[in-house]
């Protein structure tokens, strides 16, 4: 178990759970217990009718720098492929339930990626996504190079994912990545309100228009396999390895 996550049931937003990210020393990076955690509260949100959308947060100024570093390293250094996060990423694509997120601040690797799998995203206009996958010596992972370039095109795909270009929140929204941009201090409450409103939805409805809107979801799972293998090639690189050390003897 871990508090670098926090599960929250609002009383003012019936049906809604937050996801809130609350590592803030490390910039919100993501650990493989964390990743458990945020696993457990999709499964459990859908098997209980009381909860009716999902809202991932993070803090004022951060949402997340991603997977934690440390996490990769150590499998850069010989262990397995943190199986974690590829059951997170499983949870996220099969989740029955909206899944709403906001963002304000920095938003790296995963913590861009996962929006990907989102109905709805609210970020701030300082906010900044980031994917510095090809600098770690990486490839795109959560199915990126399956939904960026459907969703942003492939130009913006490409600069995002493959360049490391930074997209700041008005350029998220501009490249449908992101709903709506407003300010830092309103993402919070922009977020849970747009996640009440879904749970006051008719949610056999909603369950239906929402798998038909999000398409096939077998070829997402697949696409994520596939670059998990790449990835857990990559991770075991010297190249990935010295990107790792490099950051972590800063
Ligand atoms: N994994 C592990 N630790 C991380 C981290 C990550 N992804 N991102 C930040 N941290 C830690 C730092 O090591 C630092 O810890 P310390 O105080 O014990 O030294 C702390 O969070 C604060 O980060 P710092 O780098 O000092 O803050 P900053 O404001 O100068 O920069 C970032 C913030 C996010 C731009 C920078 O930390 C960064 O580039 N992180 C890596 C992001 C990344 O590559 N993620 C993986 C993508 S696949």
């Amino acid at each position: 178990m871990t508090d670098h996550i926090l599960i929250e049931r609002p009383e003012a937003h019936p049906g809604v759970q937050i996801i809130r990210f609350n590592r803030s020393d490390k910039k919100n990076a993501i650990t493989r217990a964390m990743y458990s955690v945020m696993t457990e509260a999709l499964t459990a949100a859908d098997g209980n009718p009381a909860i009716r959308a999902t809202a991932f947060l993070g803090a004022e100024g951060c949402f997340s720098a991603g997977n934690d570093l440390g996490d990769f390293l150590a499998v850069a250094m010989g262990g397995g492929m943190p199986r974690e996060v590829v059951d997170f990423l499983y949870a996220l694509v099969r989740s029955a339930k909206p899944i709403v997120s906001g963002v304000d601040g920095l938003a790296i690797g995963i913590g861009t990626t996962m929006h990907l799998h989102c109905d709805l995203t609210v970020a701030s206009a300082r906010s900044q996504f980031r994917t510095p996958f090809v600098d770690l010596a990486l490839v795109p992972e959560a199915a990126s190079s399956l939904l960026a370039p459907r969703i942003m095109g492939a130009q913006r795909a490409f600069a995002m994912l493959a360049a490391g270009e930074p997209f700041s929140g008005g350029e998220a929204r501009d490249a449908g990545l992101v709903f709506k941009v407003v300010e830092p201090h309103q993402v919070e409450a922009a977020t849970l309100g747009l996640a009440a409103k879904l749970a006051a939805k008719p949610p056999e409805a909603l369950r239906l228009s929402r798998d038909l809107i999000r398409g096939d979801r077998e070829e997402i799972i697949a696409r994520i396999d596939e670059e998990a293998r790449h990835f857990a090639t990559r991770l075991q690189s010297a190249e990935a390895r010295a990107a790792f050390e490099a950051f972590m003897r800063r």
